[in-house]
């Protein structure tokens, strides 16, 4: 950066965006294995917030990745850049008053610390979507572990690239063993707990 550029305070700041939305905002971090659930349970979750009148905006690996990091590839150089990046946008949105999420393979603590580390605190919540390799590897909805398996793709998330899994996450889904509704509800839980829900929340209903 140059040394010539200097931080400029806007009066129109994060508290008064916050306030004019009436909600907190902070960054809902998902961080997982691929097919874990990471983007369905953020999406579902999204979705119920919306519902409700909260202001959201959901960043995900795989959209992402065809626009602002349509660069970068699955090196952990790359890896890093990526997360890099998206923790820079996934600031400026919780910062514009969004309740905003976020959902990543963030395969390494070091770049999720980061994340972390670059937004005010309390505004950052980790979450770790923990599904077993093997249940992700029998999901395979987009047929990549085949793909990784036989060799066509290299670099491959818990085949022949390392998953750090989160130490301290403030929730932690056993995403192998609870539905999308009860992964929404835990959230909802945890949410309600750090005072982020508005007075009046409930649960929701199991599907059938
Ligand atoms: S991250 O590691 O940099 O956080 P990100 O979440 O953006 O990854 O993208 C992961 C998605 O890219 C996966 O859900 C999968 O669909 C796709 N993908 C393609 N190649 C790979 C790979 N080598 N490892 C993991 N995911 C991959």
């Amino acid at each position: 950066m140059s040394n010539n550029v200097v931080w400029h305070k806007h009066v129109v700041d994060q508290e008064v965006r916050a306030e004019q939305k009436s909600q907190r905002p902070l960054v809902i971090w998902f961080t997982g294995l691929s097919a874990s659930g990471k983007s369905t349970i953020a999406g579902a979750l999204e979705q119920i917030l919306t519902h409700q009148g909260y202001h959201t905006y959901l960043l995900d690996g795989d959209n992402v990745r065809h626009g602002l990091c349509s660069d970068l590839h699955f090196s952990d150089a790359d890896r890093k850049e990526n997360i890099r990046r998206v923790g820079e946008v996934a600031k400026l949105m919780a910062d514009a008053g969004l309740i905003t999420l976020a959902a990543f393979i963030s395969p390494f603590r070091a770049d999720r610390r980061l994340v972390r580390e670059i937004l005010p605190e309390h505004q950052f919540v980790e979450v770790f979507v923990d599904a077993p390799l093997d249940t992700c590897r029998d999901r395979d909805p987009k047929g990549l572990y085949a793909k990784a398996d036989a060799g066509e793709i290299k670099q491959f998330t818990g085949i022949d690239s390392p998953y750090e899994e989160p130490e301290n996450a403030e929730v932690h889904i056993r995403a192998g063993d609870v539905t999308v509704a009860e992964a929404v509800n835990q959230l909802l839980a945890y949410l309600h707990e750090v005072d982020v829900l508005r007075a009046g929340y409930e649960p929701i209903q199991q599907e059938a």
